[in-house]
């Protein structure tokens, strides 16, 4: 089967593909085969987040020899590192939180960026400082899905990309809910099969969880133009 390939020019995080792969690359030398895995089981846009020292290289090495994936960087919470990720060639930019500078830069970064948010107060927040994509997170421990779908009564116009405690077992369910764009989460990428570095069990993983999103391969929607959620172009 042929990989969904997200467009270069993805105005959203949340239209680059329906699950994104949360990765931790402790040897950036792993970077390639590990990209090259996810890309080959269906999942493109892949964040790896700032959580080990070489993950500004692993960022580098993917938007060099990988040209087929997306790759993001996540975990990000200074304004410094939006800098150091854009110059790794980061292609869009996730953090588990978001202050007023990290937004800032953020928005001066050229890519899209997903700010995230556990309340119903911050997701007001961030509306009325234009952004409309955000990232839920932790997503199980904050509510799950029960919460995102009280949301979409009163807040329709804020989208999201839900992400820690996702899995087999619940993405889909996720994906269904009308302000759900894509999911994030680590379970196609464990971190004994990148140790391992068993590149086959995690293309396997990825193709399961590419699969997840429906046999077309594209999750649901929100409506909504893009440009002014977390958007930049
Ligand atoms: C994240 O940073 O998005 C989460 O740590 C991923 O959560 P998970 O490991 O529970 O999938």
């Amino acid at each position: 089967m042929t990989s969904p390939l997200p467009s270069p020019s993805a105005a959203s995080v949340l239209d680059l593909a329906p699950v994104v792969p949360v990765v931790v690359v402790p040897d950036a030398a792993d970077a390639v085969p590990l990209a090259r895995a996810l890309v080959a089981g269906g999942l493109p846009a892949i964040e790896v987040t700032l959580r080990t020292p070489a993950a500004p290289a692993a960022i580098r090495e993917i938007a060099g020899a990988v040209p087929e994936a997306v790759v993001g960087a996540g975990t990000v919470i200074t304004p410094e590192q939006v800098t150091e990720c854009r110059a790794a060639g980061a292609r869009f930019l996730v953090s588990p939180g978001w202050t007023d500078a990290l937004l800032a830069a953020m928005r001066a970064s050229g890519v899209p960026f997903l700010p995230g948010v556990s309340t119903t107060s911050e997701v007001v927040a961030l509306l009325e400082r234009g952004v409309r994509e955000m990232k839920f997170f932790p997503a199980e421990a904050a509510g799950g899905t029960a919460y995102l779908r009280s949301l979409a009564g009163p807040l329709p116009q804020a989208r999201f990309c839900p992400t820690g405690g996702i899995g087999p077992d619940n993405a889909a369910e996720y994906l269904a809910l009308p302000n759900v764009g894509c999911v994030g989460g680590s379970w196609m990428v464990p971190a004994e099969a990148v140790a391992a570095r068993d590149w086959a069990r995690i293309e396997e993983l990825a193709r399961a969880a590419s699969r997840l999103a429906g046999p077309t391969g594209a999750g649901p929607t929100g409506a909504g133009p893009t440009g002014a959620g977390g958007t930049c172009r």
